[in-house]
Formats: C-alpha cells, sequence, structure tokens
C-alpha cells in the first residue's frame, strides 16, 4: 500500500491541521476557563504548557505520522506491536467525542437559522431548555426531539461526504474553504464587539491577573487540559493527518505555526467572547463577573441574549452560529478521520466502506443525544471524556515511546533530516519527564476529586 494518499500542498495540511485544532474549545471552552484560572495570570502556565507539552507532543505526533505512514494503531503497530491498542484507544475516544460533536453543531446550525428572526425570544434560557431541547417533558431519555433530525443529518452527510472524497479532494479542499471563512467572520464579530458600549469593562474583567492563583496545582492543571483538548493531541488525529505528508516537508515548522495559530484564534476568542459580554453588562447594569459562563451556555443561552440587544442582531447572530458550525465541521472531520482511517488499513475495506460502516455509526450513536435527556447524557460523557479519556491517551502514548520503547532518539533523528527547527535533549525532557508528571499528577487529582 505505497500510494498512500497525500495532501496537495503544505498549506491544505497545515489548514486542516489548523481546522481539527480551532474548534468550540476555543471558541467557548478557552475564555471561560482563562477566567477562572486566574485571568491574565493564567497565560503564564498556558504558556508553559503549550511550550511543555502542546507543542513537542505535536511534534512527536507528526513525526511519528510522517515516519510511519499509518493511521493511529497502525503507526503505534510499526513502532512495536505490543502498542497497537494505545491507537486503538485513542481512536475509541474520538469516536465518543464525534457522536455528541456532531450534536452540538446540529445545534448551532438551528441556531443560526433561528438568528435571523430572532426566534429565541427575551427568555433565552427557557427556549434552549425547554423550547428547544425539550428538557421540561415527561420521558427524559425517551423521546426523540424531532426538530434536531434534519440538521443531524445534514451534519453528518457532509462530514461523511468530504471523508469519502478522501484526503486531497475532500478532506483538503473543505478546510481550504471552512478555515479562511472562519477567520473572517470571526474578525468581523469580534471587531464588532470590542467597539460595542462596555467592552473594555470586559476586557478588563478578562484580563486583570489573580497572581494568588498560580501557586494552586489546579490552575496548572486546567492549562494543560485545555492545551490537550485544543491542539487535539493524543486522539489519534494529528499522527492520521500527518501520515498524508510528503516525504519532504518540515515537521518542527509546521508544529509550532499550527500551535500558535491555535493559541492565536483562543485569544483573538477570549476577547471577543469578553468585550460581548462586557456589553452585555453594561445593558443589564450587573457586573460582568455574574454573566461570565462557559460552555454550552455561554453559546447558546448567554450568546442569544447579547445578541438581543446588538445593533444588527439578526446579522451578527447569524454570523456567531455560523462560526461555531465552520469551527466544528472542520474538527468533527477529523475526529471522524481518525476511524474512517484506521478501519479501512486494520481490515483492509475502502474508504467509502470505512466512512459508510465507522461514520454510519457514529451517526447512529449521535440519536442517543437528540432525546430529551440528550444534554445531561452529554455532560455526562464528556466529563468522563475530558477527565480520564484524554489524559490516559496523553499518558500512555509518551510513556510507551519515551519510556519502555525509548524510541524519541529515532523520531528526533528523523524529524531532524527533515525539519529547519532541531530537536534536541529539551524536546526529550518536555515528553519523557514533564508531561507524564503532568498528565499523572492530573489523573491522581481527578480521580481524588471524583471520590470525595
Ligand atoms: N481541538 C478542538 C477544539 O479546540 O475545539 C476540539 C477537538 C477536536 C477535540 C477533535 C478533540 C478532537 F478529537
Ligand atoms: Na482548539
Amino acid at each position: 500500500m505505497e500510494n498512500r494518499s497525500q495532501w496537495g500542498t503544505r498549506l491544505g495540511f497545515l489548514l486542516a491541521a489548523m481546522g481539527s485544532a480551532i474548534g468550540l474549545g476555543n471558541i467557548w471552552r478557552f475564555p471561560a476557563t482563562a477566567y477562572e484560572n486566574g485571568g491574565g495570570a493564567f497565560f503564564l502556565p498556558y504558556l508553559f504548557a503549550l511550550l511543555t507539552a502542546g507543542i513537542p507532543i505535536l511534534i512527536m505526533e507528526y513525526t511519528i505520522g510522517h515516519k510511519l505512514r499509518g493511521s493511529a494503531p497502525k503507526s503505534f503497530n510499526k513502532m512495536n506491536k505490543g502498542f497497537e491498542w494505545i491507537g486503538w484507544w485513542q481512536v475509541a475516544i474520538s469516536f465518543v467525542i464525534s457522536t455528541y460533536y456532531a450534536v452540538i453543531i446540529a445545534w448551532a446550525l438551528m441556531f443560526a437559522w433561528y438568528a435571523i428572526g430572532l426566534d429565541w425570544g427575551s427568555d433565552t434560557q427557557g427556549f434552549f431548555l425547554s423550547d428547544f431541547l425539550n428538557m421540561a417533558d415527561p420521558g427524559v431519555f425517551g423521546d426523540m426531539v424531532p426538530k434536531i433530525l434534519i440538521p443531524l443529518l445534514l451534519v453528518w452527510v457532509i462530514v461523511l461526504g468530504v471523508l469519502s472524497r478522501g484526503v486531497k479532494k475532500g478532506i483538503e479542499i473543505a478546510n481550504k474553504v471552512f478555515i479562511p471563512t472562519l477567520v473572517v467572520l470571526f474578525l468581523i464579530i469580534v471587531i464588532r464587539a470590542i467597539t460595542l458600549e462596555g467592552a473594555v469593562n470586559g476586557l478588563d474583567t478578562f484580563f486583570k491577573p489573580d497572581w494568588s492563583r498560580i501557586a494552586d496545582g489546579s490552575v496548572w492543571i486546567a492549562a494543560y487540559g485545555q492545551i490537550f483538548f485544543s491542539l487535539s493531541i493524543a486522539f489519534a488525529i494529528m499522527i492520521t493527518y500527518s501520515s498524508y505528508l510528503p516525504k519532504k516537508s518540515d515537521i518542527t515548522n509546521n508544529a509550532f505555526i499550527t500551535g500558535f495559530a491555535n493559541s492565536s484564534f483562543e485569544l483573538l476568542a477570549g476577547i471577543g467572547v469578553f468585550a460581548a459580554l462586557g456589553f452585555m453588562a453594561s445593558q443589564v447594569s450587573t457586573p460582568v463577573t455574574e454573566i461570565v459562563d462557559g460552555g454550552i451556555i455561554l453559546a447558546f443561552v448567554v450568546f442569544p441574549e447579547i445578541i438581543n440587544q446588538m445593533p444588527l442582531a439578526p446579522f451578527f447572530g447569524f454570523l456567531f452560529f455560523a462560526s461555531l458550525v465552520l469551527a466544528g465541521l472542520s474538527s468533527l472531520i477529523s475526529i471522524s478521520e481518525t476511524y474512517v482511517a484506521s478501519v479501512s488499513e486494520k481490515f483492509n475495506i475502502s474508504r467509502t466502506a470505512a466512512v459508510v460502516f465507522g461514520g454510519g455509526l457514529a451517526a447512529l450513536i449521535s440519536l442517543a443525544y437528540a432525546t430529551q435527556g440528550g444534554l445531561v447524557l452529554l455532560d455526562t460523557v464528556d466529563h468522563f471524556i475530558m477527565s480520564y479519556g484524554v489524559a490516559l491517551a496523553g499518558l500512555f502514548e509518551v510513556v510507551a515511546i519515551a519510556w519502555f520503547f525509548k524510541g524519541l532518539k529515532d523520531l528526533q533523528n528523523h524529524a531532524n533530516e527533515v525539519s529547519d527547527i532541531k530537536l534536541g535533549l529539551w524536546w526529550r525532557v518536555c515528553l519523557g519527564v514533564i508531561t507524564p508528571a503532568v498528565l499523572g499528577y492530573m489523573m491522581i487529582q481527578n480521580l481524588s476529586t471524583e471520590l470525595t
């Protein structure tokens, strides 16, 4: 199988990798996480996590894919037969995430539509939880919420359609359209947000550093957790994507570009979100600190409320939810590609067959979140995936490669052959010592908060 698919251009690969990285995590996870963990002071642990774990792991995953030219299970198998399961573990996590990520994108699609008529009215919380998700009805897990079925189907048709067209004609083209569009839409939103009344107050709240938090271990865990999720590392994605790189590709350079692009987008989102919160605070005369939220509630309850108060509300509402859709789709494409690639390689079936089986199964399972109990289920699954799945996947990966297989030196030589920025001892220390220590600590902390 040496006629492996390849990216058409370096930019194509970079946009796909950025497309995977830039997602809902940047828009609604980062701003709240930073705010809750020291505001401006959070940038210190965040930057530290980016440089000691984020980019070093990204370099490692790019090197693994580029050198071994396989999806995650196959690449791990080529390093050592006993490691294949680590690849499958990562693929399994991606599979589970894809089942609920798709549902959130479907919601965003519906809300882009609702924005045009500001259909959510003035009680945005009631609209989202009761009218939209039907959560108040009896039979919590039983009944489907029919209005979500068509957008959900549409999401899967787009994603699986793109994947079935392959790497160059599908994934690459989709990202070449989605990512530049996303950046333009998002810039318009952020510029609008920072020129609204009260924006400065919101930004003040966001950036005001609380240095006393720096000594708190949980702040550092939050920083590393954010970096892992945000850069899509330890999800089998970056290994898969880099396995389609042409032989002559600079690895370390690409990793630094991906890492900094993702963080820039994250910072931009933080500015946009807090400027908007500052505006809202000024409209309802409440302190910003009382309306800060993250995640699903920020996007589907707080933002509609902010949009209601803005001039040209339908226009900016549409742009906001369209951005969520684009950011989400490019990430969902990457998560789903992990199982499409692994299944087709493992069982020697065509890409199309793998898309139908793997994607079809994921789509079917995603229906569970389209029930009245969907949001509760989603929160529960997401909690376990984030607290254990990801940290364990990263821990297995670095410990296996750095300690058992002692493979870092080989990977380092491989990367240095093709890259401008040379790896050295610093890189091996980040992966062999710092990352396992942090991830191990993270696991213990998460487990002990679970048990208390
Ligand atoms: N990196 C994406 C984000 O920041 O939103 C999310 C993500 C994509 C996480 C793909 C996991 C994943 F497998
Ligand atoms: Na991200």
